[in-house]
């Protein structure tokens, strides 16, 4: 990992072990110009080429006559608007006189070892041997703007941060309405796009097409990450599959509206931004003052989509997530959503602890209706007094119960909403989100909380911190049940409404650190219905975050999938639950739901007390298979074998552990289909001179792990590849743990 800037032939280049980055300086105005992204490189000499500075029309030094087309086609390290370039800005300004040209020239620059905190803002992190930063201050003369664009490179992972601070360093106000984390440009190379697509309970599924000219974007405008898109975008070149190909991946660190965005030009090159949404954005920024952008995560691979997985995974895993949980096995938890919805009282949650403190779970977590007069959801979000009519003694009665049990307890809240049907509504109507004159639209009954205000965010978090306060509570659910609507801020001036959606994603940061500095060593689990805010962001407060209210193994196997090709497994809430599935309908059996859950942070979502004798026993093998396995599934390497998104027939991924001497393959054949032979598929990431002994999940036999009677030799697994045998019927599991023989 280095930063250099080579003086002679005015280049910063940025190295990562195995990528490097070219920025390089033209003319005598500065330009920054983007030169080269890829594989890592000897040497630069020569990259400059790159800027095409040499070719017609030149650089505005030398042809001003023609800038308009040089600026056209300048491949931008960040974007200028108004000013020449036509294609995607990355920056917007409205100056004092209502004109919103602007161009960034370099001004300076600093290297430094380390990377500083983004104030108020999730951020990837490193001390001073891990990372290396690069600012380059850029300015605008004509609006007396300065930005300073921030790059940071890591040690031990092909990724690289970028973020932009705006500040205001003339003597007026000016308009930021738009400010993107990055931009980068490229020429195209028939390159594909991935992105994640979704909808409630079906979040984050692969879409791959052919990038055309125009542009190509996914975005959202709900005031959250969403379940429909997600704040990621790859360019692949044609044909890139999990081992080989080139991939160009950016990731954004933020929980709000988003944009990611290709364009391709009229001459071939590729534009890629990624930013806070700017529709609905304007943020005023006073002299003196500062605007900083989100973080946006960079990752490129030459080696195909898994080697992009595993740097992700690496990143967030050393580098984002703070928690101490991070590398701690996580309880074994039942929730009792499903299990219960509303209809609960503390005697029904004792019964569910204690038939599954017997079958090795260890904790409780109690979901939504435990406070005011929640009996549905139409009413009493705001209200966070516990309803001791339904929990009888309160809730510190029902925690040492469940305390007593050798169990954890944890709880489920939604802080950011009100219920139209509250108390808290109904003395300060003022703090929901609403236009003047206009009845704000509703949704689960509920509206949002202004929580850009500060006196709202103090109000419900005092609240919540005496709930917490009074009992032994070691867990929490953070829900958020609807999307933002009705955009506007009863505490801001008119001229400051558009700040309003990002100051509430400010807020929810502000909020979830007091949370965890209040309570350090709590497990934070984040929740939108399930999986609408499962971004980096969030990972930056709470370890895991649940994926999807869609607790259907099958479906699972989708949106875990694609979840797990940005997010270590550790941060991927996956329970068990019951079947029919509460969502789909589907019938699967008890042994796949835990293998599919295992691959997550594992628990259960069900009513224990109705299992039968059969299932009962199978919680207290699956338990066992999770303490055995827990180590591996979050430390290990993934590697993503086939995929039931592609072939609609069955799933396979392996996790091996850092000395790849242990592994964990899980095979699903989702459809069963007559008259075949075993399934052969390569495995990865072995050691291929080492031999492995090949044994298999047993959940109903005397020990949890039984022989094949089966070792093979790394490289015949990895070449060669592994039969997996016709397994009877549809939605059927196999566990494979490989052990490196002699070991
Ligand atoms: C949505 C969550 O995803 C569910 O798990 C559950 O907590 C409900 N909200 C409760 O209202």
């Amino acid at each position: 990992m280095s930063i250099t800037y080579l003086e002679q032939e005015r280049i910063f280049r940025l190295d990562t072990p195995n990528t490097t980055y070219l920025i390089g300086l033209v003319g005598t105005e500065g330009l920054l110009g983007h030169i080269y992204y890829g594989r890592r490189l000897c040497s630069a000499r020569g990259a400059e080429l790159f800027l095409r500075t040499q070719e017609h029309p030149y650089t505005p030094d030398t042809n001003a006559r023609e800038r308009v087309a040089i600026m056209d086609s300048f491949p931008a390290e960040y974007s200028g608007h108004g000013v020449g370039d036509f294609r995607e800005s990355s920056v917007r300004v409205r100056d004092k006189n209502g004109c919103s040209g602007v161009q960034l020239t370099y001004l300076c620059h600093e290297i430094y070892d380390g990377k500083k905190p983004l104030e108020g803002l999730p951020a990837t992190f490193g001390g001073e041997r891990e990372v290396t930063t690069l600012v380059i201050t850029c300015e605008d003369k004509a609006l007396g703007l300065l930005a300073r664009l921030s790059y940071s490179v890591f040690e031990d992972t092909d990724a690289i941060a970028r973020s932009v601070c705006f500040e205001n360093g003339g003597g007026d106000v000016l308009c930021l309405e738009k400010a993107m984390s990055g931009c980068l440009d490229m020429d195209n190379r028939d390159f594909e796009t991935l992105t994640l697509h979704g909808g409630w309970a079906r979040e984050r599924h692969m879409e791959r097409k052919r990038l055309g000219h125009g542009k190509f974007c996914v975005s959202t405008l709900r005031g959250e990450t969403s379940h429909q898109e997600h704040p990621f975008l790859a360019l692949l070149t044609p044909g890139t599959t999990q081992t080989a190909g080139e991939v160009y991946a950016f990731h954004f660190v933020y929980s709000g509206n988003f944009i990611a965005q290709a364009e391709i030009s009229q001459f071939d090159s590729v534009r890629v931004v990624m930013g806070i949404n700017p529709e609905d954005f304007c943020w005023r920024l006073l002299p003196g003052e500062s605007f900083q952008t989100p973080e946006m995560i960079m990752v490129y691979s030459s080696a195909g989509l898994g080697d992009m997985t595993r740097c992700f995974h690496r990143l967030y895993r050393k580098h984002l997530i703070r928690s101490p949980y991070l590398h701690k096995k996580r309880p074994v938890l039942i929730n009792n959503w499903e299990g219960t919805y509303f209809d609960f009282d503390e005697k029904k949650l004792i019964d569910i602890a204690r038939e599954s403190a017997k079958l090795g779970i260890e904790m409780l977590v109690m979901d939504d209706g435990w406070f005011g007069n929640r009996f549905d959801d139409n009413r009493s979000l705001g209200d966070w007094q516990v309803n001791e009519d339904k929990l009888k003694g309160g809730l510190k009665y029902l925690v040492d119960q469940v305390n007593a049990l050798g169990m954890k307890f944890g709880i489920w809240i939604e802080p950011e909403m009100v219920s139209r049907d509250s108390r808290l509504y109904r003395e300060h109507p003022d703090w929901a989100l609403a236009i003047p004159g206009r009845q704000p639209a509703l949704s689960r009954n509920q509206y949002v909380l202004d929580i850009s205000r500060r006196e709202v965010r103090d109000y419900i978090m005092e609240q919540v911190f005496s709930v917490l306060h009074s009992a032994n509570v070691e867990y929490v659910k953070w829900d958020m049940n609807r999307p933002l609507t009705d955009l506007a801020g009863a505490a801001l001036p008119a001229d400051r409404q558009g700040e309003l959606y990002h100051r509430y994603v400010l807020g929810v940061y502000e909020m979830q650190q007091r949370l965890i500095t209040e309570f350090p060593e709590l497990l934070l689990e984040n929740c939108s219905g399930g999986g609408g805010r499962f971004d980096p962001g969030m990972l930056y407060y709470g370890p895991q975050i649940w994926c999807s209210d869609d607790a259907d193994a099958i479906e699972r196997l989708s949106i875990q999938e694609s979840t797990a090709m940005l997010y270590p497994l550790s941060s991927i809430g996956a329970h068990v639950s019951v079947c029919p599935n509460h969502t789909v309908g589907r019938v699967t059996p008890f042994e796949t739901r835990g293998y599919v859950a295992l691959a997550g942070t594992f628990g259960y979502e069900l009513d224990i007390t109705k299992l039968d004798a059969r299932d009962a026993a199978m919680v207290k093998r699956q338990t066992e298979m999770y303490r055995r396995f827990n180590e591996l599934v979050r430390e290990g390497d993934y590697y993503r074998i086939a995929s039931y998104q592609e072939n609609h027939l069955f799933d396979c991924f392996q996790i091996n552990d850092s000395r790849k001497e242990r592994a964990l393959v899980f095979f699903t054949q989702v459809l069963n289909e007559p008259n075949r032979r075993s399934r052969i598929l390569r495995l990865q990431g072995l050691q291929p001179d080492a031999d492995y002994q090949i044994r298999q999940v047993d959940m109903e036999g005397e020990e949890l792990l039984k022989d094949t009677g089966r070792t093979v030799n790394g490289s015949v697994l990895m070449e060669g590849g592994f039969p997996f045998e016709r397994l009877w019927g549809d939605f059927r599991c196999r566990l494979l743990y490989l052990e490196k023989a002699g070991e």
